[in-house]
């Protein structure tokens, strides 16, 4: 009897815990043609606008980030419900929602009440990345979407741009991401834009930035806060629109944009800058080590099992 018990604990936590795992082949019968039909929309986004590539791969991060990669992210605000959207990491800031409904319906009409907004959302980021040149990875796939959101953690999971390295470091390892996986996950910067009040306070007040490109800079960010707020500058000032290892080159110039960049690498023997150095010399590096975090941040405590649900509209609650 006090074996029998045994064996039944030990196959309940066999079956619990793998049903918490997520698997490249998911969908493999349910929706077969999962993939081409998401790729087709993300390829037309960024036909459209190269700059959706790189929206489309930041949601992904602020829904892993804030209780896991649960679609949490992707959740309207009601009268009656209060999700992430206004967060401050995200609050006229984060873009994409649109090309994510788009994809949504292209899956639904394929295949309907299957695939996950959370799953919609790593896969569309791997696509995207691979569109814009960088590398492919099999994307785990089997999360299902929150029936929660979480505005304060929103708040205050998503690392903001004003932190030091320690903060970045602790930030990530808090979600069992290492150093390196930060330092190769921030190489995302290689690819889209960011507003003038994320990185005002450094073109105007720091002193480990190339000279002339805190002039380029401030061409289009005046010095005044609440003026040209929202203007745009690229995170990686030679070539926005590829996934490349340009952004870690520009780190060793001092030409990363913002002050969270540019603490990746103070250049006087900072804790990570060997590995800036690494991948600033060594594309193929860092493309396998940046699929290998992608998989590994995807990774983040997914819902699984019959937690959460397949949500219809990736805004709103079944
Ligand atoms: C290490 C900590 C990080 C900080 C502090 C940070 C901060 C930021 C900020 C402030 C912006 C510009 C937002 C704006 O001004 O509207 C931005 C843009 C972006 N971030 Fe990060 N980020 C971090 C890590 C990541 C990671 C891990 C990824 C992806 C895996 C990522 C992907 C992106 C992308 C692709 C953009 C451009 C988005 C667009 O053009 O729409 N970031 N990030
Ligand atoms: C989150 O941040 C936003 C923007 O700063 C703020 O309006 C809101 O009150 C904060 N909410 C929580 C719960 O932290
Ligand atoms: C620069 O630093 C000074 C002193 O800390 C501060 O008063 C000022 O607002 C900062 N300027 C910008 C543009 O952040």
């Amino acid at each position: 009897m006090a074996s029998f018990c045994t064996l039944a604990i030990v196959l309940v936590f066999l079956i619990g815990s793998s049903s918490a795992q997520l698997s490249t082949d998911y969908y493999s019968k349910s929706c077969p043609n999962l993939f081409t039909t998401v790729k087709t929309v993300v390829r037309s986004a960024i036909q459209n606008e190269a700059r959706m590539g790189a929206s489309l791969l930041r949601l992904f991060f602020h829904d892993c980030f804030v209780n896991g990669c649960d679609g949490s992210i992707l959740l309207d605000d009601t009268s009656s419900f209060t999700g992430e959207k206004t967060a401050l990491p995200n609050r006229n800031s984060v873009r994409g929602f649109n090309i994510v409904d788009n994809i949504k319906s292209a899956v639904e009409k394929v295949c309907p009440n299957v695939v996950s907004c959370a799953d919609i959302l790593a896969v569309a980021s791997r696509d995207s990345v691979v569109i814009l040149g960088g590398p492919d990875w099999k994307v785990k796939l089997g999360r299902r979407d929150s029936r929660t959101a979480s505005l304060a953690a929103a708040n205050n999971s998503i690392p903001p741009p004003t932190s030091n390295l320690n903060t970045l470091i602790s930030s990530f390892n808090s979600l069992g991401l290492s150093t390196k996986d930060l330092v190769v996950l921030s190489g995302s910067h290689t690819i889209g834009q960011a507003r003038c009040t994320s990185f005002r306070a450094r073109i105007y007040n720091e002193t480990n930035l190339d000279a002339s490109f805190a002039q380029t800079r401030r061409g289009n960010c005046p010095r005044a806060a609440g003026a040209g707020d929202n203007n745009l500058a690229p995170l990686d000032v030679q070539t926005p629109a590829n996934f490349d290892n340009n952004y870690f080159k520009n780190l060793i110039s001092r030409r990363g944009l913002l002050h969270s960049d540019q603490q990746l690498f103070s250049g006087s023997g900072g804790r990570t800058d060997s590995i800036v150095r690494s991948y600033s010399s060594d594309s193929a590096t860092f493309r396998s080590d940046f699929a290998a975090a992608m998989i590994k941040m995807g990774d983040i405590k997914p819902v699984t099992g019959s937690n959460g649900e397949i949500r219809k509209n990736c805004r709103i609650l079944n």
